[in-house]
C-alpha cells in the first residue's frame, strides 16, 4: 500500500506531516512521491490564505479526475483547511473521504486503515462501482494534542530538525484563521521536549528549530515564571541549550507582545541560539497594526531590534508584511515601506491581505482590489530584494559556519546548507559533509542564496571532524 502525502502552509504542518507518516510507516504503508502510483492521498492543508486552499483543492480535483477507474483509492484532507471547513468539503469534493483536524493527526493512521478496509470490503461485495466513498470527519478538540506530535523519521544524516512545542494561538490579530484552525494555545512540558531534543542530537542532529504559532508566549497558561522571573520560553530554551551535542537553537515565529527583556538578554547569554530571528511585524503604519490587534506601534518593534541587535550584533532579522490590509492608505502603504527600510530586514515574506472567513477584517468596510495589493506587494518587493542583496553582499569573501543539509535543491552536484543567520549557502563538497558543519569561504552571492568553497585549510579541519577515528 503507498501513501502519497503532500503538506502545503507553514513549518508546523511540515512537522505533523512527519508525525503522521512516520505513524503510517509504521503500520506498513510506503511512501510515494507520484499522487497517480497511490493507495492513499492525504494533503496537509493550509488555510492562511485563500490561494493555499485552491491550491490544496485543485490538487485533490486533479488527483481524483485522474483516478477515475480506481475507486479503490482513499483521499483525505488533513490539518488547516480541515479543521476550517469540516464536514462541508465533502459535499465540495465528490470523492473525498477523510477529513482530520489539527487535534487528530495521531488519529490519521487509523482512520487510513479503516477507510482502505471498508472500501476493499465493499468492493469486493458489491464489484466495481464508482462510488466507494467512506467519510470520517474528525475535527474535534482534544486534550493533550500536542503533546502527540513528538516522534522523527529522520534521513540519513540529516543534521536539522523541527520540534513542536506549542500548538495554537490565543491573539486575536483581525486578518488571522489560525486561532480557528489551530485552537487555543497549548504548551508541552519542558521535559517532554528536552527528551526530544536530547533524542534527536544522539541520532546525530544538531540543530533544532522550535515551533510555535506564537512561541515566545510558550507555556505561559501552565507553567510559572522562573525565580528570576525567566518566562517559561526563555526556561525552555535554556534547559535545551545545555544538551550536549546539540550545537544550534532556533524558533519560529515570536510576537513583539511579550518579547521581553528575558527573551532579549537570552541572546546574550544562549551561545546555541542563532543569530537569526524571524520576527513578524506585519505592517508599518501604526493605524494598521492598531486594526490588525497587533498589539504593538512601529517604534516599540524597531526599539526591541535595536535591543536585539545590541544584546547579538551581526543579528540577521526576516519579517512578514501584509499589504492591502483594509483601509491601508497610501500613506500607510508609504510608512511600511519606509519602516521595512528603517529596520534593515535581512529578508522579508510580502503578504497580499487575504479575506478569511469568520475573521473581523474580512467584515471591515473599504477592502483593496487585487490591483491595489499588487501593486503594493511588486513595490514592497523591490525594497526587500534591495535589501537582501546588501546583506548578502557583505558575506562575500568571508568564511562562515555552515551546516550542510544535503544537496542543493536547485543543483543536485553541489551541497547546500545554513550560516547561523539563516542564509542558504551552496559549495562542492563530498557525500561526507552531509550533517556537518564547517566553515565555507563565501566566493558571491545572488540576492538570497551564497555561494562558496570550502577553503584548502578549512578542507583539512573538515575531514577531521567528518571521519573523527582517523583523528583521534
Ligand atoms: N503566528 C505567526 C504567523 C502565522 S501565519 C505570527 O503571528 O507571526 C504566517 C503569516 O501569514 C503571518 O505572519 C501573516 O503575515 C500572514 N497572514 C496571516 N493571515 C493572512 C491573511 N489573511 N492574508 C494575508 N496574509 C496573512
Ligand atoms: Fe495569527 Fe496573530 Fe496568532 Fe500569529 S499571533 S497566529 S498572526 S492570530
Ligand atoms: Fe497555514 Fe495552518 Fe500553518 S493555516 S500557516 S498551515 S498553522
Amino acid at each position: 500500500m503507498k501513501v502519497y502525502l503532500k503538506t502545503y502552509g507553514c513549518q508546523m504542518n511540515e512537522r505533523d506531516s512527519e508525525q503522521v507518516m512516520r505513524d503510517l510507516l509504521a503500520r506498513g504503508f510506503e511512501r510515494t512521491s507520484r499522487a497517480e502510483d497511490a493507495d492513499v492521498v492525504l494533503l496537509n492543508t493550509c488555510s492562511v490564505r485563500d490561494m493555499a486552499e485552491q491550491k490544496a483543492l485543485g490538487k485533490m480535483g486533479m488527483v481524483g479526475a485522474r483516478n477515475r477507474g480506481r475507486p479503490e483509492v482513499v483521499y483525505g484532507f488533513l490539518g488547516c483547511m480541515a479543521q476550517a471547513r469540516g464536514e462541508s468539503l465533502l459535499a465540495e469534493v465528490p470523492h473525498l473521504d477523510l477529513v482530520v483536524g489539527t487535534q487528530k493527526f495521531h488519529r490519521v493512521a487509523d482512520h487510513v486503515d479503516a477507510a482502505v478496509a471498508a472500501k476493499r470490503r465493499k468492493l469486493t461485495l458489491e464489484g466495481a462501482i464508482d462510488d466507494l466513498r467512506f467519510s470520517v470527519v474528525d475535527v474535534g478538540e482534544e486534550d493533550g494534542s500536542q503533546n502527540t506530535i513528538r516522534e522523527h523519521t529522520l534521513a540519513p544524516r540529516q543534521a536539522a530538525a523541527f520540534v513542536s512545542i506549542m500548538q495554537g494561538c490565543n491573539m486575536h490579530c483581525t486578518y488571522c484563521i489560525v486561532p480557528r484552525t489551530r485552537g487555543a494555545e497549548r504548551g508541552r512540558p519542558i521535559a517532554d521536549v528536552v527528551a526530544e531534543v536530547r533524542s534527536l542530537v544522539e541520532r546525530g542532529v544538531k540543530e533544532v528549530t522550535l515551533l510555535g504559532q506564537i512561541v515566545n508566549l510558550y507555556g505561559r497558561h501552565e507553567f510559572p515564571k522562573s525565580a528570576s522571573g525567566a518566562s517559561p520560553f526563555v526556561q525552555l530554551l535554556e534547559a535545551v541549550n545545555a544538551i550536549d551535542g546539540l550545537e544550534r537553537i532556533r524558533f519560529t515565529s515570536p510576537h513583539p507582545i511579550g518579547f521581553r527583556r528575558d527573551l532579549v538578554d537570552a541572546f546574550a547569554r544562549l551561545e546555541k541560539l542563532c543569530e537569526h530571528v524571524h520576527f513578524p511585524l506585519q505592517s508599518g503604519s501604526n493605524r494598521i497594526l492598531k486594526a490588525m490587534h497587533r498589539g504593538y506601534t512601529v517604534e516599540k518593534y524597531l526599539d526591541l531590534l535595536a535591543e536585539l541587535r545590541a544584546a547579538r550584533p551581526g543579528i540577521a532579522i526576516t519579517t512578514d508584511i501584509i499589504v492591502g490590509f483594509p483601509g491601508e492608505t497610501e500613506e500607510d502603504y508609504a510608512s511600511t515601506r519606509a519602516s521595512v527600510e528603517a529596520a534593515d530586514f535581512h529578508n522579508a515574506f510580502v503578504f497580499r491581505y487575504s479575506p478569511r472567513a469568520e475573521t473581523p477584517a474580512a467584515e471591515m468596510a473599504a477592502q483593496h482590489s487585487e490591483e491595489t495589493k499588487e501593486l503594493r506587494n511588486h513595490d514592497l518587493l523591490a525594497v526587500v530584494d534591495k535589501l537582501a542583496r546588501k546583506h548578502s553582499g557583505a558575506y562575500v569573501g568571508r568564511a562562515v559556519e555552515v551546516l550542510c543539509e544535503g544537496p542543493s535543491k536547485t543543483n543536485p552536484l553541489r551541497l547546500s546548507g545554513r550560516t547561523r543567520t539563516n542564509k542558504i549557502v551552496v559549495f562542492e563538497g563530498r557525500p561526507r559533509h552531509v550533517g556537518e558543519l564547517f566553515d565555507v569561504r563565501i566566493m558571491h552571492s545572488s540576492g538570497f542564496t551564497l555561494y562558496g568553497d570550502l577553503a584548502p585549510d578549512l578542507h583539512a579541519s573538515t575531514e577531521a571532524i567528518a571521519e573523527p577515528a582517523l583523528s583521534s
